[in-house]
């Protein structure tokens, strides 16, 4: 008998609480708003979705989309149909502007640490991966500065400015500023992987790095994973007229038209229903309380042991361990306790995160969380590295 073939991207073990996975948990997939939207769609009898898509995505979605955005205390600024683009997600964007800006053997800057997979997406496209630090403002540009006076000329800069991923931080305005200026001097590209940006507790966050941009540097990503569901594969990119076209006129693009196309007239559905702008209200609210329930966890638990920020949006705890502590030799006894994470030095390759490890609160619900982090100091209080 053959096994059966998986069905999602991650199964977790019976009895493992996970926190190493930064995914919506299925009891907040939003299964009456799909309902719904579907049977708008299906009911209207609009035989378009179903051609091929104009490449730069179904117009009528980028214009609900620019409608929805603008409407964003977080985004900020008003936004124009024309300067967005349809992707099946942020990945598959980050991907496409690899073929489109970045060829085999040149050079691409990432924060250390940064986005597990996003390093991955480089090396399949054989760029190379330079690592600039970061602090708790994010990205420390003056690092890069000082780099790129010295002669070293990047093709592009990936970055995750707000609510980043593992920290958890957002850059700076001052920062913002600088980054975009070294960009029109040094004459490269910015990824803003800005897929966190709606998803803030109480304060409102930095806008989109595009909001501080005015030579044509930044190239944004944004995704309906984080504020609506992964499996729709349905994300957008937000630039100047100019590299929008770049992309719509990819041979990518060209070939199979617009992508996930029906997709995107289905969440075009769902923002027209005013139900994206109420389920990103709840997620905002769902993630702000099981953020403080792991806050609160790890204080009773841990005390003053660890040292981390609580995050004010996204879907992380960043936290750092005492001296000597290494988190890949620690995952193991961690999981046969029933809890898991991902361990600091998955973020980056220089192998300076030995005593970090990022948790994800998003998976889980509240009573799990505290469970998963009683758990997880246990198994430290035992955790013999010998
Ligand atoms: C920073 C960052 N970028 C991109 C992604 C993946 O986005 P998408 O599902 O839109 O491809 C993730 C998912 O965890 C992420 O954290």
């Amino acid at each position: 008998m053959t096994d059966k073939l998986a069905s999602v991207l991650v199964s977790i073990r019976d009895g493992v609480i996970d926190l190493g996975w930064g995914h919506p948990s299925s009891r907040l997939h939003p299964i009456e708003a799909i309902r719904l939207a579907s049977d708008r769609l299906l009911r209207s009898d609009d035989r378009e979705p179903l051609q091929y898509g104009a490449t730069q995505g179904f117009g009528p979605f980028l214009e609900s989309l620019a409608g929805f955005l603008s409407k964003q205390p977080a985004y900020g600024m008003s936004v124009d149909p024309r300067h967005l683009f349809l992707t099946a997600g942020a990945s598959q964007g980050l991907d496409l502007a690899c073929t489109l800006y970045a060829p085999a053997g040149s050079t691409v800057v990432v924060e250390e640490p940064t986005y597990f997979v996003i390093e991955k997406i480089f090396r399949d496209r054989n760029v190379k991966v330079v690592g600039v630090p970061t602090d708790s403002q994010g990205m420390l540009v003056s690092g890069l500065e000082k780099l790129l006076l010295n002669g070293f000329r990047p093709n592009l800069v990936y970055i995750i400015p707000t609510f980043q991923n593992p920290t958890g931080f957002c850059l700076s305005d001052d920062r913002r500023t600088h980054l975009i200026s070294l960009a029109n001097r040094f004459d490269f590209h910015i990824l803003a992987d800005e897929v966190y940006q709606l998803i803030y507790f109480d304060e409102l966050p930095p806008k989109p790095l595009f909001a501080f941009d005015e030579g044509n540097r930044v190239i944004s990503f944004g995704s309906f994973s984080k504020i609506l569901a992964p499996g729709l594969r349905v994300g957008w990119i937000h630039a100047a007229p100019e590299i929008i076209k770049k992309f719509s006129d990819a041979a990518l693009t060209f070939s199979g038209g617009g992508f996930n196309h029906y997709a995107s007239a289905l969440v075009r559905e769902v923002i027209d229903l005013g139900l994206l702008d109420a389920h990103v209200a709840v997620l905002r609210e769902e993630y702000s309380v099981r953020a403080n329930a792991m806050d609160q966890a790890l204080r009773q638990y841990f005390g003053s042991e660890i040292e981390y920020t609580p995050p004010t949006g996204g879907y992380y705890f960043w936290l750092t361990f005492p001296e000597g502590f290494n988190s890949d030799q620690f995952l193991t006894s961690a999981e046969k306790a029933g809890v898991s994470y991902r361990p600091g030095n998955a973020f980056s390759e220089s192998g300076l995160f030995s005593k970090q490890i990022r948790l994800a609160y998003t998976l889980f619900e509240v009573e799990e969380l505290k469970e998963g982090i009683s758990r997880l100091y246990e198994s430290f209080r035992k955790f013999d590295p010998k």
